[in-house]
């Protein structure tokens, strides 16, 4: 079978993505820049050039410790956030080059699921209020009898009754608000889900179900996913391709298969021998020996040497590139010069 360009070109794609964050200025900082004495607070790099292409129709998880930048990588690829170097493409076009309809396509085709689906809700909207909200901003709907035909399908869609439209969202368990807040992504026929964290906050026994969830919609729209989690055994159940993040950068990507039976980098090593098991599940694992560096001031070299067993002389002196070491298989690692 041949492929066309069109199949080839990734749904969304990073290039040399970075997103710089400045913290405000505490009071001592403020007094000195009064007095005409330098003292901006420094700058903290969340995000550091990352590129990756995202194909159609998989599933591609993003795991990585508290803090490692993926939420902010998140909120770059779905718009909230604009990078403060390179740049997000949506079927191959610069996103802030998109107008008219290709832009619409974008905001619209390009959707987000939030960790905290409380905080994400107003709790003083009506339900069918809250999922119908995006029909409104955009003007997609000509009639009420419109709107509630669409809500009412959203909630079906969720496994939700459609007269749960009428409740507040405190009426409703950490599970039933999840699906809301996949509802109010759904009413608007995405192609894209960033889902960031999305079952991290929701019982283990409701988890299961909502992964089962997010799968059958996938088969059903065939959806693509970038599924955030710092859980590894969440993402073995469901990603087709897993990106490992340490520090804003990318250190592994790989199918998740490969990943699982056979890591190469040091801390996606690392990571595995935490994941726990069933039985002994806690909800924050604690993954990998030793503090995560601040990213106000991230090591020399390679930012995993001083948690690396395997760290060599070169590690603390020179930044190992991703690169390929095997079909479909990157990893940034010195030791990987060596195969
Ligand atoms: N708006 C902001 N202003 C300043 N710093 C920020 C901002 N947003 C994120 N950061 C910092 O950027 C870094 C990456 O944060 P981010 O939320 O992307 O990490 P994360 O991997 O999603 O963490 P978690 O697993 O805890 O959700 C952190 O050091 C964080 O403190
Ligand atoms: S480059 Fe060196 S410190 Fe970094 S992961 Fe590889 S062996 Fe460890
Ligand atoms: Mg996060």
């Amino acid at each position: 079978m041949t492929t066309t360009p069109a199949q080839t070109t990734p749904i969304i794609g990073l290039e040399g993505l970075s997103r710089d964050f400045q913290r405000p200025p505490v009071l001592a900082e403020r007094l000195l820049a009064l007095l005409g004495r330098k003292a901006l607070p420094p700058v903290l790099r969340a995000v550091t050039d990352v590129d990756l292409a995202v194909r159609r129709g998989e599933v591609l998880g993003l795991v990585g410790e508290s803090g490692c930048g993926k939420s902010t990588l998140g909120r770059m690829v779905s718009g909230i956030l604009p990078p403060t170097q390179g740049r997000v493409t949506f079927d191959g076009q610069a996103v802030p080059t998109l107008t008219g309809r290709d832009k619409l396509g974008y905001v619209l085709g390009v959707q987000m699921i939030f960790q905290d689906p409380y905080a994400s809700l107003n709790p003083r909207q009506k339900v069918g209020d809250i999922i119908a909200e995006p029909l409104r901003v955009h003007g997609m709907a000509t009639s009420r009898r419109e709107v509630i035909e669409r809500v009412d399908t959203a909630l079906a869609e969720v496994g939700l009754d459609p007269s749960y439209k009428e409740r507040y969202p405190h009426q409703f368990s950490g599970g039933q608000r999840q699906r809301i807040g996949i509802a109010r992504a759904f009413i608007v026929n995405p192609r894209f889900l960033v889902c960031d964290e999305p079952i991290a906050a929701l019982d283990v026994s409701i988890q299961a179900q909502v992964i089962n969830l997010f799968m059958d919609l996938r088969d059903k729209y065939e959806l693509t996913y970038l599924f955030i989690s710092h859980d590894l055994s969440v993402v073995r159940h469901i990603a087709d391709r897993v990106a490992i993040m340490y520090l804003g950068r990318l250190v592994e990507i790989a199918p998740a298969a490969d990943l699982f039976a056979q890591p190469a980098h040091p801390y996606t090593r690392a990571l595995l021998a935490e994941i726990p098991s069933v039985k002994r599940r806690r909800r924050k694992f604690q993954p990998v020996r030793g503090e995560l560096p601040s990213p106000l001031n991230p090591p020399p070299g390679c930012t995993f040497h001083p948690r690396c067993p395997f760290a060599i002389a070169r590690c603390r002196e020179e930044r190992p590139v991703l690169r390929d070491i095997a079909p479909r298989r990157q990893s940034a690692c010195h030791l990987s010069d060596q195969i």
